[in-house]
């Protein structure tokens, strides 16, 4: 048995499967994020921990002849969160979270003494980022800066209550900044200008190797025979990627979390310098990927769902079961700024186009396309990168609406596939890679693809009319970027 833990940005997910990927249980806690001020997204550590206990408890108290057979654990997180933890390990502030916007003028810094970082890193200095957030503490924050002893991503910092040890792995590692990427090593050089060190820098090892066990008291709640290993991991696209079995180049996925991911393995390192796209370290040995994010995908729609008053579902449904041409009205999904294709924090969301004639309806196919045509964004970006993609699987909490990933399917011009367990996303590659920690399987032997229950092939006239409103998206970011700064 195996267990995938993913602590993710709206909830912790932990699942339990066994070992022919037979998903035996799962659950999961919900989490807040916290927007005190403008371009600012935080979250409480103690509130992943507490979700964490509360999902594996439950599934102990369901499941506990499974659990006491668990042999390894795999963690996946939300990326690029920056936990500060003093010389006792204790966080000394709230971490600050991928979709945080602050630390626009420490990238802009950086820019400036590293113009051809990518070539390390795989990615320009963009807030959100590890790096510049540290950078912002020194200037914002200096007495907290000066008690800072380590640094830790959010599931690194999971991984240090569950075994008391500080292990990253390489995937979440890349998204730091401080990474040299072809290298899979910390480098000397971006931490020194950054003003950090090795010493605050948790060891790293590769996504499918031990980097701990549990400690023996909670191997002792959760009445696990002996402590099970604890696997490196992987950020949460990484871990999803396993768990797709997308390990080869030109495998490739769009995932509708939170966060909008377009993922593709790739042969090598494959950084642009002049592309704010991003390329990393794969939760496997030996293997990279590129990935274009935007940062509000199924959470424009919820934030929409909130606003009109209703459901994500409810809304969906007021569309019926296909969409035959494009909404008259454009939306801008940028609730948190953007990273691909703009790299701008400050940006906004609108729709365009309402009218007295506009309807709730129309404003919802508006935000399920305007989601696509940032999709789409990050596909050009990739394409100008040299990725080719040829077809994708969708995952992620909006791959559950067939009508979302069939319009995605049309505007990119792509075949979609569905899978029948699309929203188990992180948490199933992670139990994944605690499995091959704990047994020594390869990759190829463990990571194969899941069941697809459907291909949405896209339909040639739906992709001629998105292909011209695709156009006029384009022209919007331009035209209204100077009103949001
Ligand atoms: C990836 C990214 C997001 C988060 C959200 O670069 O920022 O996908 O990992 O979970």
């Amino acid at each position: 048995m195996f267990i995938g833990i993913d602590l993710g940005t709206s909830s912790v997910k932990s699942i339990l499967v066994d070992g022919n990927d037979t998903v035996i249980a799962t659950a999961s806690a919900p989490l807040e994020v916290s927007r005190p001020h403008p371009t600012w997204s935080e979250q409480a550590p103690a509130d992943w921990w507490t979700a964490t206990l509360k999902t594996l408890d439950e599934i102990k108290s369901k499941h506990p002849k499974e659990m006491a057979a668990v042999l390894g654990i795999g963690l996946s997180g939300q990326q690029h969160g920056a936990t500060l933890l003093d010389k006792n390990g204790d966080p000394l502030r709230p971490c600050i979270l991928w979709n945080d916007g602050r630390s626009e003028q420490e990238c802009i810094e950086i820019a400036k003494q590293w113009p051809e970082i990518s070539k390390l890193t795989g990615n320009p200095a963009m807030p959100g980022f590890t790096g510049p957030k540290l950078l912002w503490v020194r200037r914002h924050e200096p007495e907290i800066f000066k008690q800072v002893a380590f640094v830790l991503l959010p599931k690194a910092y999971l991984r240090y209550l569950l075994s008391g040890e500080m292990v990253e792995d390489m995937s979440d590692a890349s998204g730091t900044l401080w990474l040299d990427v072809a290298k899979r090593d910390w480098s000397e050089e971006l931490l020194a200008g950054q003003h950090m060190s090795r010493k605050q820098m948790p060891r790293l090892v590769e996504g499918s190797a031990v980097s701990a066990t549990l400690k023996p008291e909670l191997t002792q709640r959760w009445g696990m025979a002996k402590p099970p290993v604890i696997a490196g991991g992987g950020g949460d696209n990484a871990a999803a990627a396993v768990g797709l079995g997308a390990i080869h180049p030109g495998d490739a996925s769009v995932s509708l979390g939170t966060s909008g991911v377009l993922w593709a393995t790739t042969a090598g390192f494959a950084p642009n310098k002049n592309l704010p796209i991003h390329a990393f370290c794969h939760a496997i040995p030996n293997t990279w990927h590129q990935m274009g994010v935007i940062l509000s995908a199924a959470s424009s729609l919820t934030w929409w769902a909130h606003a009109a008053k209703s459901t994500e579902k409810e809304l969906v449904a007021e569309l019926g079961s296909e969409v035959t041409e494009p909404s008259p009205l454009l939306f801008m999904p940028y609730l948190s700024g953007e990273r691909t294709p703009h790299n701008d924090p400050n940006i906004r969301g609108a729709f365009y186009g309402i009218s007295h004639d506009t309807t709730r309806a129309q404003m919802t196919q508006a935000v399920l396309e305007g989601v696509a045509f940032a999709f789409r964004d990050c596909l050009v970006a990739l394409t100008e990168a040299g990725t080719k993609i040829k077809a994708a699987d969708a995952i992620g909490g909006g791959s559950q609406s067939r009508l979302w990933v069939a319009i995605m399917a049309n505007v990119l011009g792509l075949p979609l596939s569905r899978l029948a367990g699309g929203e188990q996303g992180g948490a199933f590659g992670a139990a994944r890679l605690g499995r091959m920690a704990a047994t020594g399987e390869s990759p190829s032997a463990v990571c194969k693809p899941p069941k697809r229950v459907e291909t949405i092939a896209p339909m040639p006239a739906l992709v001629q009319h998105y292909n011209e409103t695709f156009r006029r998206y384009r022209s919007l970011y331009p035209a209204l970027k100077g009103a949001f700064t």
